[in-house]
Order: structure tokens, then C-alpha cells, then sequence
């Protein structure tokens, strides 16, 4: 028996279990381990291409390395957005083609670049002159994309501010790849991971066309535009299938800036989120004192073993026990590790079975986006998130 919870004041409707939550159960497992269905993110990757249509995926490694969902998905025809040299080397391992890469960092090391080159990549991120700089000299005529900086949307996990020039240097950095004798072909964005609604697009969309329509009235002549990732994932709170969703995307893009010759998108966490559960255990079940208004709840996961994203209760997991028929009740949800910052929801309690004790298995769902990739090497003596694929 499964429920689902978000927090203590709400609970989202019972969702069936996945194919990896019925592995977990059908196992045991001596430390926290991601089971991950390679054929759900096939069929994940299914969707979003019908709902993208002439968009190209470039799948987002960072959001799951595994080299079987590489594998999968290079088999499947899709592209790769690569962060750095690691990425294009397990992509290439995997079956992707140079001309499916593309190296999506703004920060890259300029010997990681030669590398890319060398390999066959020819497509480039890049935010300000330096980078420029650096892949006209190590990568010359390779194409370049200028990634935009937008406005903070409702993003549950917001990227903008880190990446991305203002709009206003847009065209001064098209000129100068111009003159470095690079191709500029295009603009990207990111609108923010976890953009639970379409119509959270629209502004980002507005704001980014207008730089693109500027441009090319400028005489620059793009053909790419980026839209980055953003497709989100089931968390509790309702998010639109993915098919309908990045259909509802693609209609704004033509909306906005018309018929773009060539369209990508790179979905990370929408195309792997879903195809993986967490098998953890509860450490310790306690309170503080006889008149704690809340347990506390510390499971054998935490912060720095995979659940990274709970930072500021920013992503909320769901959690299914085996006793979820039983009476439930708020507590506050903590990591093993010796660190007071390993607290993963506090602010907004989660609901859990009153009965929950030591040794208890806990299931944490569509756990399969920035979890192994986020966990720490070894931080306490605690082993990093253990994967297995199914
Ligand atoms: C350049 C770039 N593209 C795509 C993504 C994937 O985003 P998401 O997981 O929201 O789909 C990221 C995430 O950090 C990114 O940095």
C-alpha cells in the first residue's frame, strides 16, 4: 500500500508505483541506493519528443550520468548537453556522435575545449569575451550560442543568475565571435529547473525574443535558439504530462520568434526524475523533549549523500513506507551526517507514519534527477549514493 505526502498540511492523491519502487521492494539493500528503469526514460524521451516536435534533445548528462540512460537514449537518437570534458568523454563512450554534443558550460577550461574540438564537437556555450577568447582559439570557426540572462520565473530550483549575459551584451559578444572568426549561431536560456507550468514560460519567452528579433534586425544571422531545460517533475504537486507540456512550449516558441530553423531543447530532470526511486532506511526516531511538537526523523540519506536539492526545502520528495495505512503525523526530516545543515525539511514538515522506527525501509520517489550526481564521495564516512540500473 502506497500513499504519498507533501507536507502535513496537505496530501496529493495516491500515485500507483513505478516500476523501480516495485524493484526496491522486491530487494534489499545494504546502503542507500537509486534504482533507475532505463525504459522509463526511454519512455520518457518518447514523450518529450512527440510534445517538442522539431526541437532536438539534447539530454542533460549532469541530471544523471549513468552510463546505461547514455547509452539508452544515444541508441534512441538523442543529442547530449555536456558540462565538461567528462561528459563528452562518457557520451562518446556510449555510442553519441561528436555532432550530438554540445558543450552547454559557460566556464570551460580552455584545454578541455582543444578537447572537445579534437573530438568532433563543434557546438559552444558562452556568456562573456573571455569564453569567447578561449574557443576561437582552441576550437576556431566552431559554432557559438550566447546564453541570455533572464528574469527569475517560479522555478522551484532557479538558475538565472549565475549564467547568462545581459541582454544588452548579446550583440557585442555575436560581434566580437564574429571577428574571432567563430560561426554565432544562436541563444540560449534556462528558464529554471522545475518550471511546474507551461505558461511560467511566457515572460522568459517574451524576454528572450526580444533580444532575438533584435539581433537578427542587427543583420546577425541566428538560426539556433536553445530553450534549455526547465521540464519538470512530480514532486506531489501537479505538474502537466510531459508531452502536453512541451507541446504548450513549442507553441510559444513559434508564437514568439516564428520559424526558428533549428529548435533544441536539454531536458535533465524531466526525462530522468521519474525513472528513479530511493531505497533508505530510518536511522533514528526521536524527540527532543517529552513536549516536542514534532519527531524527528533521521534517515540513512541526506544532504550530502544525494539529496542535495532539499537545500532551502527547495525540491520536495515524496516518501512511501510500508506503513502507510497506519495513523500518520508531522515530523522533521533530518540526514545521517554529523552536520547541523543535514536537516532536509524543517520548515515545512512532512507527514509520516506515527508507527515509523529505526531499520524501517523508507522509499523516496522520481528520486533520479540531481541525486547520485550531487552526492558527496564520502563526507562522514557515509558511501555516495550506490546506483543500480534496471
Ligand atoms: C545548460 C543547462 N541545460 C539544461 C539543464 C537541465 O535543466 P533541467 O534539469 O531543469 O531540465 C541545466 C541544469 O542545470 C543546465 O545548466
Amino acid at each position: 500500500m502506497y500513499a504519498t505526502q507533501t507536507d502535513f498540511v496537505g496530501r496529493s492523491p495516491v500515485a500507483a508505483p513505478s516500476r523501480a519502487e516495485t524493484f526496491i521492494h522486491a530487494h534489499r539493500f545494504e546502503r542507500p541506493t537509486l534504482v533507475l528503469d532505463t525504459e522509463a526514460v526511454a519512455e520518457r524521451y518518447a514523450a518529450l519528443s512527440s510534445g517538442l516536435g522539431r526541437a532536438a534533445i539534447h539530454y542533460a548528462v549532469k541530471a544523471n550520468p549513468a552510463p546505461q540512460i547514455v547509452a539508452r537514449l544515444a541508441a534512441l537518437g538523442s543529442g547530449f548537453d555536456a558540462a565538461s570534458r567528462a561528459e563528452i568523454e562518457l557520451c562518446l563512450a556510449q555510442g553519441a556522435a561528436p555532432s550530438a554534443i554540445s558543450f552547454g558550460n559557460t566556464v570551460k577550461r580552455a584545454a578541455d575545449i582543444a578537447f572537445a574540438h579534437e573530438a568532433g564537437i563543434t557546438l559552444f556555450a558562452a556568456d562573456a569575451e573571455e569564453e569567447i577568447d578561449k574557443i576561437a582559439e582552441h576550437a576556431p570557426g566552431a559554432q557559438v550560442y550566447i546564453r541570455v540572462l533572464v528574469t527569475a520565473t517560479e522555478a522551484d530550483w532557479p538558475l538565472s543568475r549565475k549564467f547568462g549575459c545581459a541582454p544588452g551584451k548579446v550583440q557585442p559578444l555575436l560581434a566580437r565571435a564574429l571577428a574571432a572568426g567563430l560561426r554565432p549561431v544562436g541563444l540560449s536560456f534556462h528558464v529554471g529547473s522545475q518550471t511546474r507550468a507551461a505558461r511560467m514560460w511566457l515572460s522568459v519567452l517574451d524576454e528572450v525574443a526580444g533580444v532575438w528579433h533584435a539581433a537578427r534586425g542587427a543583420g546577425f544571422d541566428l538560426d539556433l535558439l536553445n530553450i534549455g531545460g526547465g521540464f519538470p517533475a512530480f514532486y506531489g504537486e501537479e505538474v502537466e504530462a510531459p508531452e502536453i507540456y512541451a507541446a504548450q512550449v513549442m507553441r510559444l516558441v513559434t508564437d514568439l520568434f516564428g520559424a526558428v530553423p533549428r529548435v533544441m531543447a536539454e531536458p535533465g530532470r524531466g526525462m530522468v526524475a521519474e525513472a528513479g526511486a530511493i531505497a533508505a532506511e530510518v536511522m533514528l526516531v526521536s524527540r527532543k523533549c517529552d513536549t516536542d511538537a514534532y519527531r524527528w526523523v533521521y534517515l540513512d540519506i541526506g544532504k550530502f549523500s544525494g539529496l542535495a536539492e532539499t537545500m532551502d526545502e527547495a525540491i520536495r520528495y515524496q516518501f512511501a513506507t510500508d506503513r502507510d495505512h497506519e495513523a500518520m503525523g508531522p515530523c522533521i526530516l533530518a540526514g545521517p551526517s554529523c552536520d547541523s545543515a543535514d536537516v532536509l525539511y524543517e520548515k515545512r514538515p512532512v507527514l509520516l507514519p506515527l508507527g515509523l522506527k529505526a531499520g524501517d525501509r523508507v522509499i523516496i520517489r522520481n528520486a533520479g534527477a540531481y541525486t547520485s550526481s550531487y552526492a558527496s564521495v564520502g563526507f562522514n564516512g557515509f558511501p555516495p549514493l550506490d546506483v543500480v540500473v534496471i
